[in-house]
């Protein structure tokens, strides 16, 4: 916890102690609400419109309209605002953006549409996972149990929940989903392999979320010449693949160098990986707003 802990919730910012929720709320009740996690670095915050973007995407999904003055772009203001409130303007940040659809008796269609939604947003210090971004983190196979709007980022995260506990009871950083014999994605990172020499991932379908940092690092990865191929990864050409990684917001590129305890290629993290993650590394640290 910050020293100063203030967070935002429906209009004012308040000690996170003193911050209520009604027991109504349906995000409480139903998990019937979106979010975000956005990057901070030294108090500037990293592909906001990717995320205004995509928060906009969620809304619209799953049909919650934002009232009055509120969006995204107000959100992004209402962060940058916390991290000064809470002397988070130095060094490496997340802000956390959560809409719910407010508070109603408990019903499953939706509530009267004056309701107003439940905005909440908090910051919090991150710290860099350093040590596997340079040795490599360790990762399951587990099947993919979740809905089919996967690309969605709502708070029903059961699915994502349960397999992110088996992967640490398992003692690996992260389950990388199997949906049809094909990798989707992990759940709370998008998956990257190496298979024959060329870089794969998942094609941003209804399957997985289209991350941020998947967004990025395509980019970076066209911008060096690297074709990123959007042919699913097989499950059976798991033993084929010669580098594995993964992206998100709070893990950047990380390098998978044990899936299943077998090792991936050598064993250690891989050229293109290495390639990648430094691209991004300078693009953290160069950009934001
Ligand atoms: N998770 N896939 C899933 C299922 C995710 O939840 C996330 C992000 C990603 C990566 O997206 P991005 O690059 O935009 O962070 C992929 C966030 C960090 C979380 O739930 O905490």
């Amino acid at each position: 916890m910050q020293a100063k802990d203030i967070v935002y919730l429906n209009g004012s910012f308040v000690p996170r102690a003193e911050a209520r929720v009604s027991v109504e709320d349906r995000g409480f009740v139903f998990g019937d609400g979106v979010y975000e996690v956005l990057r901070a670095i030294n108090g500037r915050l990293f592909a906001t419109r990717f995320h205004n973007r995509r928060l906009e995407k969620s809304l619209a999904g799953v049909r919650i309209a934002l009232q009055g003055d509120d969006s995204p772009e107000r959100f992004v203001d209402v962060g940058k605002q916390l991290l000064k409130e809470n002397s988070l303007t130095g060094g490496e940040a997340t802000v956390y953006m959560q809409v719910t659809r407010g508070a109603a008796t408990r019903a499953h269609n939706f509530p009267p549409a004056d309701t107003p939604p439940t905005i909440y947003i908090s910051v919090a210090r991150f710290t860099p996972y350093s040590e596997f971004a340079e040795k490599g983190a360790s990762a399951i196979t587990h099947p993919d149990l979740r809905w089919g709007r996967c690309d969605l980022k709502t708070l029903n995260l059961l699915p994502n929940v349960l397999a992110s506990q088996v992967a640490k009871e398992r003692g690996t950083f992260e389950a990388m989903l199997i949906r049809d014999g094909v990798v989707t994605e992990g759940t709370k990172t998008n998956f990257f392999g190496v298979v024959n020499g060329s870089l794969r991932t998942h094609p941003c379908d209804s399957h997985i979320l289209p991350g941020i940092t998947r967004s990025v690092l395509r980019e970076l990865a066209t911008a060096l010449g690297i074709e990123l191929d959007e042919t699913p990864i097989k499950e059976s050409e798991i033993p084929k693949l010669s580098e594995l990684f993964l992206t998100g917001t709070t893990t950047d590129v990380m390098p998978v160098v044990r899936l299943d305890d077998k090792p991936i290629g050598l064993g250690k993290p891989g050229e293109l990986t290495r390639k990648l993650q430094r691209v991004l590394q300078e693009s953290l640290a160069s950009g934001g707003d």
